[in-house]
């Protein structure tokens, strides 16, 4: 072994991850849970965290579920306030859960606007927040955000999406100026389009996975594991330099 080769696991560290029951959060949720990490597991519904849990611990890993909505910020602190009671730490957050619509813009309604605002920027916002009480206070800490591309660029139909995830990326990036110093990285990762239950729909229409994928410079969409790789790398060992970073996982289509 090399001291100059970082570790990319995450041994005993406790890792919370948001919107867990499905698609990228129950992917990254069992990924991280195979590098070492005792996943705390939340959804909306406790018994579809329990789902992802089983999953986990019959593979080996370490799990608990939590009912957590990131539209409550009654719900968040209390599901926080437990996993901290639960474990006596948490080391890592995932703020994954999200919404997603295409809508033109002329025909969105302010229930629609509110609804990706609510659970994509301000959920995010404040779960970090209840997390980062806890891991300030312990001098350590990372937390890792689900924006994606759709912050970065414009893509038709997205404005109330895209507006969030752009928020999203500016409240990473001064997060990671008021808690950098304190112990605690902030970061994101930005995939592009990735094959989950929230997408399916749109990518098994021929015609539109055509043209999304023309737009993909490696010429395909993403899969679970992509965002799993960018995730571990920003909470372990070897992200410890990276703060403040938008890492896009989206085989190039920001790069035009
Ligand atoms: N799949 C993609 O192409 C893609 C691309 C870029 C970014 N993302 C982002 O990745 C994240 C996950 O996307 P996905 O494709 O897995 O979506 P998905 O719809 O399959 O899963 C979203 C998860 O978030 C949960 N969720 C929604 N509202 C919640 C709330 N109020 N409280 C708690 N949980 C809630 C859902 O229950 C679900 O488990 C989202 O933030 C999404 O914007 C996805």
């Amino acid at each position: 072994m090399s001291e100059h080769l970082p570790s990319f696991r995450l041994d005993d560290q406790v890792v919370v991850v948001t919107g867990a029951s499905r698609g990228i959060g129950r992917g990254v949720a069992e990924g991280l849970a195979a590098t070492g990490a005792i996943v705390a597991v939340t959804a909306r519904s406790l018994a579809d965290a329990e789902v992802v849990v089983a999953a986990i611990t019959d593979a080996g890993g370490r799990a608990r579920g939590y009912a957590l909505d990131v539209t409550s910020i009654e719900s968040i602190n209390m599901a926080v306030d437990q996993i901290v009671a639960d474990h006596g730490r948490l080391d890592v957050l995932v703020a994954n859960a999200g919404l997603g619509a295409n809508l033109p813009a002329l025909e969105v309604t302010e229930e629609h606007w509110d609804s990706m605002m609510d659970a994509n920027l301000k959920g995010a916002f404040f779960t970090a927040q209840a997390c980062a009480r806890h891991m300030v206070g312990a001098g350590a800490g990372r937390v890792v955000a689900i924006s994606s591309q759709a912050s970065l660029v414009g893509i038709t139909d997205h404005v109330a999406y895209s507006s969030s995830k752009g928020g999203l990326n500016q409240m990473v990036r001064v997060l990671a100026l008021e808690w950098g110093p304190l112990g605690v990285t902030v970061n994101a990762v930005a995939p592009t389009f990735i094959y989950t239950p929230g997408t399916a729909e749109r990518l098994d229409d021929p015609d539109y996975r055509a043209k999304v994928v023309e737009r993909i410079p490696v010429g395909d969409v993403g899969e679970i594991k992509d965002v799993t790789g960018a995730v571990v790398y920003l909470a372990s060992e070897a992200g410890a330099m990276v703060n403040g970073s938008i890492l896009t996982v989206d085989g190039g289509w920001t790069a035009q």
